[in-house]
């Protein structure tokens, strides 16, 4: 498996650790005021990086590294800010949070556009190929 699919899956398998420790922790409490950040935390840092890197694992070779270790930075960039400005921003209404949740959710967008290319690349490249 290449190194970025092992990059992917490391990031992800320690934001799905900390959002389960988080999920059972508000349960515990019966306090769920940041159960959005949890929602973020698992869904952008251990669903999707997850996702992307079973696809960079399973079309390994046929996209630009430097486009795959790109996804991974900004994905994991969005993950932090984005979990860090839903805690501050959302739960305690902490306006001075408001550029993080801007990093946040740009990292999100730009990260999906840098899969996106990924994906199309690799496809236009293995389509040379048969099967
Ligand atoms: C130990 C494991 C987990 C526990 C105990 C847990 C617990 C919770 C709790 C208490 C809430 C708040 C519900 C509410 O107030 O509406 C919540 C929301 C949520 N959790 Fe978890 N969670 C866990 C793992 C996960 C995982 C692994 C994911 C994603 C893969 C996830 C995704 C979500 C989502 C999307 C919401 C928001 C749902 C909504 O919109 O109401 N959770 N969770
Ligand atoms: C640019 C990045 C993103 C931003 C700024 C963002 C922001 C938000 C906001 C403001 C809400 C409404 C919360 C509420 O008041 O109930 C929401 C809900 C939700 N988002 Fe996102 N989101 C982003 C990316 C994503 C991604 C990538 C996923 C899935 C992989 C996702 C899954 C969800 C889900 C399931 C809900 C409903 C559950 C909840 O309220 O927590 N979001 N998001």
């Amino acid at each position: 498996m290449p190194r970025v699919s092992y990059a992917f899956f490391g990031l992800a398998a320690l934001c799905g650790l900390i959002g389960t420790i988080w999920g059972e922790h508000m349960g515990r409490t019966d306090n769920h005021s940041t159960f959005i950040a949890h929602a973020h935390l698992n869904l952008v840092g251990w669903v999707s990086m997850a996702v992307m890197g079973g696809f960079y694992a399973l079309a390994a070779g046929t996209y630009p590294r430097w486009l795959a270790w790109t996804n991974f930075a900004l994905q994991a960039l969005a993950a932090v800010c984005l979990t860090i400005a839903m805690v501050y921003l959302m739960a305690f209404v902490d306006r001075r949070f408001v550029p993080v949740a801007i990093v946040g959710s740009a990292s999100a967008i730009f990260s999906m556009v840098a899969f996106l290319a990924a994906v199309l690349i690799s496809w236009r490249n293995s389509a040379r190929s048969p099967g």
